[in-house]
């Protein structure tokens, strides 16, 4: 039988959180996504890391989700972390903590109630417990303090995506930055021709205006 252990086309073994809603109608960004997994793909030993940084609804979390779609396989667990405020981070590490709780695997690592012991249950695991090829997303880390150079933990393992519109953002996170610029003109158009339900004909030069039109409104309103 074929080995398929380092298939990263799989998807993911464990998503220890839920995902955000990904759109059906995604095109473009090969080449972001190349990118990002250059950066991010499980190594033998040590801490990946790259941060997704554009401007709010340039298609950040859309893309991550992609991501994880295209190259989950090569993650034994994925956790996707809300890191918009205080409140919803340590909610996502609760419901990552019951996750693992409820996984089964015999983890010998206690958890205790109270701030922080959530994340520090899951940090315990992520760095002791699980396969180290794990994925951490810290999704729309906007505005980061220093307590968000906490929310990974600092074993030397795992691959982390900070996804965030802070401008600063290679400085404070001391990792690569993948800028995102918007959607190309032909990915634009496809996502145009999905939207109306036209799909394999060429683009019409209305069409090809009004998809850089609706990109522009989309990146200014986030439809
Ligand atoms: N590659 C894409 N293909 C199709 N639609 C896209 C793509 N990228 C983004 N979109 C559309 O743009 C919207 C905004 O994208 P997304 O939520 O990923 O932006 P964001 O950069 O994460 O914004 P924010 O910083 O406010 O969280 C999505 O709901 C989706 O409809
Ligand atoms: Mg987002």
């Amino acid at each position: 039988m074929q080995d398929t252990s380092e298939d990263p086309k799989r998807p993911c073994k464990h998503t220890l959180t839920q995902m955000p809603y990904a759109s059906e109608f995604f095109v473009g960004r090969s080449a972001e996504l190349a990118n990002m997994n250059s950066f991010l793909k499980p190594s033998r030993s040590g801490r990946n890391g790259v941060v997704l940084q554009g401007i709010s609804g340039s298609g950040k979390t859309q893309l991550a989700l992609r991501y994880i779609d295209q190259f989950g396989g090569a993650y034994s667990h994925v956790l996707w972390i809300s890191a918009a405020s205080a409140d919803e981070v340590e909610a996502s590490f609760e419901e990552a903590a019951n996750s693992l709780e409820a996984s089964g695997t015999s983890i010998p690592v206690l958890r205790s109630k109270g701030t922080g012991g959530d994340r520090s249950y899951v940090h315990a695991c992520l760095s002791d417990v699980l396969e180290p090829n794990w994925l951490m997303v810290l999704d729309s880390l906007d505005a980061p303090s220093i307590h968000a150079r906490r929310y990974a933990p600092t074993c030397d393992k795992g691959s982390v995506l900070v996804i965030s519109t802070f401008a600063d953002a290679k400085r404070f996170f001391r990792l690569p930055v993948i800028e995102l610029p918007d959607l190309d003109e032909e990915s634009a158009c496809d996502l145009l021709g999905s939207l109306v339900g036209r799909h394999g004909n060429t683009a019409t030069d209305d069409e090809v205006d009004m998809s850089m039109l609706v990109l522009e409104i989309g990146s200014s309103t986030k439809c």
